[in-house]
């Protein structure tokens, strides 16, 4: 049964341990500040990641090879830009921080977002690194976010995986059509993967144990599974797609499979470069910072339009 309080029940952090469930907390609980602010935290990145990505597939609604795959891809960018929408919604929820000013930190370089939207994408062959494999690995958090104990944040995954559902296979159409396409795609295809993969495989962050927010948000129920669970999962799923598509799996990051699970040689992996991506420090990260600043400011007339009319 839910209730839903008339009043604001006020939580402190033990209670809120204890009453921890999926969708167990709501705007009508009052929630304290460190739930709130840890939160606001993780739905913003994931709205800042839907909108990043989304501007690092634009421009294959053009340069798509098809009026069939343009369509796609304009419906997928539509998608990812209403995914951080309802996210921003979500997040503006906790009574932090509001969606204009979010979307203002996007702009500024001050707000964080996923690792693999910091390089950048510039060829066709490219686009299934993003479309079948960075939405894969998004579709394995997005799933358990659905028993996320913040509502707002549950609620919003109903609709963004049900969306997602359609970007994978729209993504793993692309990788079946280069797949199966001449050598030369094979090959381009095959060296898209060797750049992106050690990047896919940092997309869940490090171990653990040197992840900073991690045991706070398990405890109040906002994550439900670790960086490790979540990336064991995508690779189980993931690494025999990949095969099965002819593609070969690099040397290195050196990964073993040990009692049917994968295990990845982490030291392999540039971390040096995942955390100068993570404070935004990357080279690459000022370009995609930079043309998002830019068409912040090309809509400013819209806002001050609405602000305008908004006025009594
Ligand atoms: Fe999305
Ligand atoms: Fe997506």
């Amino acid at each position: 049964m839910i209730v839903h309080h008339k009043h604001p029940v006020v939580m402190n952090v033990e209670e809120v341990t204890e009453r921890a469930e999926p969708r167990a907390f709501s705007p009508h609980d009052d929630m304290p500040e460190e739930y709130r602010k840890a939160a606001t935290r993780m739905i913003q990145f994931h709205a800042n990641s839907e909108i990043m990505g989304a501007y690092l597939e634009r421009p294959f609604i053009r340069q798509a090879p098809s009026l069939d795959r343009k369509l796609a891809f304009s419906a997928k960018v539509q998608d990812e830009i209403g995914h951080g929408q309802l996210l921003y919604r979500a997040a503006e929820s906790l009574g932090i921080k509001t969606r204009a000013e979010m979307l203002d930190e996007l702009a500024t370089g001050e707000g964080k977002f996923l690792n693999c939207f910091h390089y950048p994408m510039t060829e066709w062959w490219e686009t299934p690194m993003i479309a079948f494999f960075v939405d894969g690995a998004a579709m394995r958090r997005q799933a358990t976010i659905k028993r996320t104990s913040w509502e707002p944040y549950a609620h919003a995954m109903d609709k963004i995986c049900f969306e997602e559902g359609f970007h994978i296979k729209h993504g793993e159409d692309i990788m079946r059509t280069l797949a199966t396409g001449s050598r030369r795609e094979q090959q381009l295809l095959q060296e898209a993967f060797e750049e992106w993969w050690p990047r896919i495989l940092q997309f869940f962050g490090p171990t653990d144990d040197r992840s900073t927010h991690h045991d706070f948000s398990e405890r109040v129920g906002l994550k439900t599974m670790s960086n490790d669970e979540l990336r064991q999962a995508f690779l189980n799923a993931y690494l025999p797609k990949a095969q099965k598509y002819g593609l070969e799996i690099p040397d290195e990051p050196r990964i073993r499979k040990e009692d049917g699970r994968y295990i990845v040689e982490e030291d392999d992996l540039d971390w040096e470069e995942f955390w100068e991506i993570a404070s935004n420090e990357y080279a690459g990260s000022h370009e995609q910072i930079d043309s998002r600043a830019a068409t912040q400011e090309a809509v400013a007339w819209v806002r001050n339009a609405i602000d305008r009319s908004e006025q009594p």
